[in-house]
């Protein structure tokens, strides 16, 4: 599951056999305790925690890594810094080497050696060096009586010190994390490399086999997976992008195992899950179903159809799009799930019910009443005050920022621009050294046609669904200008902004003028729309969402202190772990694996989300497995275990009892998408790719053997 960009009852019959178990509970790495150690021992795991998680010595920890900030988690798995991940996670470097002569979304890409390796602009990987518990520090000398602005203030100020302390020379990556809505604080360490070069990506008929139809569902036959490598200086230190660079040599590198899975086998999986709302509490769920999700739906659909239309159009359009359209149409789905399960499972009434248990433990004891008592009040009247304005928030960054290119692009580059006319000319070159580049990479991906339609459309929706206060202000100018018709402005900007054009953007940046650059009607939109955005984003009623849960959250771990209840994801590394589990959802029973004759029986070659290409068909049809298939002759190709995992977790490592490597996690299930906001223990599961799928078709489909003899397998160590 891919990180967003921005925030029971069961049915039917349920033959679950009741010995495999589905744990909730992304736990911070460093924080395996007493009682999830012995659980998971006792699930079978044979690792301590110190393999899991150390400081001083390699551990687990060391061969999973965090792809550009948290978007993604990768797995380092040889001695040569190789590093897999998911297709998606790739899509867009995979797209952008792409051209309709050299389609490597259509054909695939296999480097056969080192030279071959393609760099990936923009693009770096993290590796987690340490976490540190600084609760204390931050709020140490804060108490009960500040005001929720006094108390931000102090928080912000107690970050400050204890970073220039811990960081006197200025040269650490350290992160501050706040956990359980600013009830706990963490400091994280971590060293990034950033040369890393595309190594493999399968065909998108492999790595998206399925495509939106069967993305966030399962069964599943998509072998969602690819392969980077990270660049190190002569001393396997972080460096620029240079030929002079070397394969990276990590501290720990995991071993793949070939022994596949059965019903009941233990599995974990490590990444950087982006976040969840756990805690969300019943009014919550009915903002989110009533306007948050299906504005989000509403809007994103207009914005899918738009671009459909142009890259059904055109090839080239369609190459140029494929990452956004995806994205776009990732989240759309996801937000239909959510609502379809919230809905389904009756998750509010759960909450209700909870909240109802804690207020009377708050109602309980006086002390309670004066710490806790007001906490669900300020979350009730927080939904209160921001139902009549969610719509527009949603829109504000959906339609207004980005729901075309142009807004976000030129907001980005009139903040850029500021530079271009500075007293220093070596400032002048390099802001002009660095616009050039933003600018190409911006148009490689940019088709104008499109831009425009999608801005007419988007722009037209939010005038006629959203009421004027929240419009971006340079509505106004439409209206009183354009006859309110923007496909009128359009005309207008798009015939005269040097930001809607490639060539003439160059030419600005060569010759600025920031008389030109202030007129320019591109400019003028983007800095609405973003002052737009940033008002709908500080609402004054943000203070009292941030104490009612700091404090309800609090109340309810302290109310149940005798079970662990685990912080919600907030793109830091954590761990979870479950058992190779089959479900049953509508009557019907989903097996825990599926095989490569359905990725035949699925086969539609008239459509392109279930293309097979030829060479694929005959090696299955062929039933040429080698060592990969399991006991009973078949190639596996997926399988599902119920670890709890969310966005960001795309990419993380499928973990056996013995911390090796069986597969690759890539989505969750349908009938449980409502799981960011409430785990379902019997319905949700996460979709991994067999890690034997993926050595078949580098070794099969691809002769990558190169790669494979890279890696350490092994096998019947379990
Ligand atoms: N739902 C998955 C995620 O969020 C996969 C997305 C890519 N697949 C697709 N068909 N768009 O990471």
């Amino acid at each position: 599951m891919k990180k967003l960009m921005t925030f029971t009852l069961i049915v039917g019959f349920l033959s679950m056999n009741f010995s495999t178990r589905a744990d909730e509970g992304m736990w911070l790495v460093s924080m395996l305790n007493r009682i999830t150690m012995a659980e998971m021992n006792g699930m079978g795991l044979n690792l301590t925690a110190e393999e899991i998680y150390d400081i001083n010595n390699a551990s687990l920890k060391d061969a999973v890594v965090r792809l550009n900030g948290g978007s993604c988690t990768g797995e380092v798995i040889s001695s040569q810094g190789l590093v897999l991940t998911n297709h998606h996670c790739a899509y867009d470097a995979i797209q952008g080497f792409s051209s309709t002569e050299n389609d490597y979304l259509t054909d695939g890409f296999f480097a056969k050696e080192l030279g071959q390796e393609m760099h990936i602009n923009d693009f770096v990987i993290s590796f987690l060096v340490r976490i540190d518990d600084v609760t204390d520090r931050i709020l140490d000398g804060i108490d009960m009586n500040l005001s929720e602005e006094e108390r931000d203030e102090a928080i912000a100020s107690a970050r400050k010190a204890l970073m220039e302390e811990m960081n006197p020379d200025g040269d650490k990556e350290l992160e501050v994390k706040s956990f359980y809505y600013n009830n706990e604080f963490y400091l994280f360490e971590y060293k990034t490399y950033r040369d890393i070069r595309l190594v493999a990506a399968p065909p998108e008929s492999v790595g998206k086999y399925g495509g939106d139809t069967d993305n966030w569902m399962w069964p599943r036959h998509t072998g969602d997976f690819s392969m980077l490598r990270i660049y190190a200086d002569a001393s396997n230190e972080p460096a620029d992008y240079s030929d002079s660079n070397v394969p990276y040599q990590p501290k720990r590198h995991l071993r793949i195992s070939m022994d596949g899975v059965s019903e009941g086998d233990f599995t974990m999986v490590m990444g950087y899950p982006g976040s969840t709302d756990r805690f969300l509490t019943s009014w919550g769920i009915d903002q989110a179903l009533s306007l948050y999700n299906p504005s989000v739906v509403d809007v994103r659909d207009l914005k899918l159809k738009t671009m459909k239309k142009h890259m059904d159009a055109d090839p080239a359009v369609r190459i140029q799009y494929a990452a956004k359209y995806a994205q776009t149409a990732n989240y759309w789905k996801y937000y239909i799930g959510q609502s379809t399960g919230l809905e389904k499972l009756n998750v509010k009434e759960e909450k209700e019910i909870l909240e109802d248990r804690f207020e009377n433990w708050v109602n309980a004891s006086e002390e309670r009443q004066n710490e806790y008592g007001e906490a669900l009040e300020l979350i009730e009247s927080y939904y209160d005050d921001t139902d009549v304005s969610v719509k527009g928030k949603v829109y504000a960054l959906e339609a207004g920022l980005i729901g075309c290119d142009i807004s976000l692009f030129a907001f980005r580059f009139y903040r850029m621009a500021a530079g271009l006319f500075s007293d220093d000319p070596a400032e002048v070159e390099a802001t002009k050294a660095r616009m050039n580049a933003f600018a190409d990479s911006h148009f490689r991906e940019y088709d104008q046609a499109t831009d425009r339609d999608l801005f007419v459309n988007l722009m037209t929706k939010f005038r006629d669904d959203i009421d004027p206060i929240y419009h971006p202000s340079f509505f106004s100018i439409v209206k009183k200008k354009h006859k309110d018709d923007f496909d009128r402005f359009a005309k207008k900007m798009y015939a005269k902004s040097f930001l809607v054009d490639a060539d003439r953007c160059a030419a600005f940046i060569a010759n600025p003028s920031q008389k030109a650059l202030e007129a320019d009607l591109a400019i003028q939109v983007g800095q609405s729309a973003i002052q737009t955005y940033f008002a709908a984003m500080t609402d004054p009623a943000e203070d009292k969402f941030n104490r009612g849960y700091r404090l309800f959250v609090k109340g309810i771990r302290e109310m149940d202190s005798h079970r662990m209840i685990a912080p919600d994801a907030n793109s830091t590394m954590r761990l979870t772990y479950g058992q190779v589990a089959p479900y049953s959802a509508n009557s019907v029973e989903f097996d825990f694996i599926t095989t490569a004759d359905g990725v035949l029986e699925k086969k539609d070659n008239s459509n392109p989300e279930f293309f097979v290409p030829d060479a694929l068909d005959e090696l299955i049809r062929n039933r040429d497995f080698g060592n990969y298939a399991d006991e009973s002759g078949e190639l596996v190709v997926c399988f599902i275990h119920g670890t709890d995992i969310t966005g960001g977790n795309s990419g993380s490592p499928v973990l056996d009892a013995n911390g090796d490597l069986i597969g690759c996690a890539f989505d969750g299930n349908w009938e449980a998408m409502s799981g960011d906001i409430a785990f379902e223990t019997e319905l949700q599961r996460t979709i991994s790719v067999d890690i034997r799928y993926v050595m078949w078709i580098l070794d099969k489909f691809a002769g990558a053997n190169n790669l494979i003899e890279e890696m350490d397998l092994v096998s019947g160590l379990r």
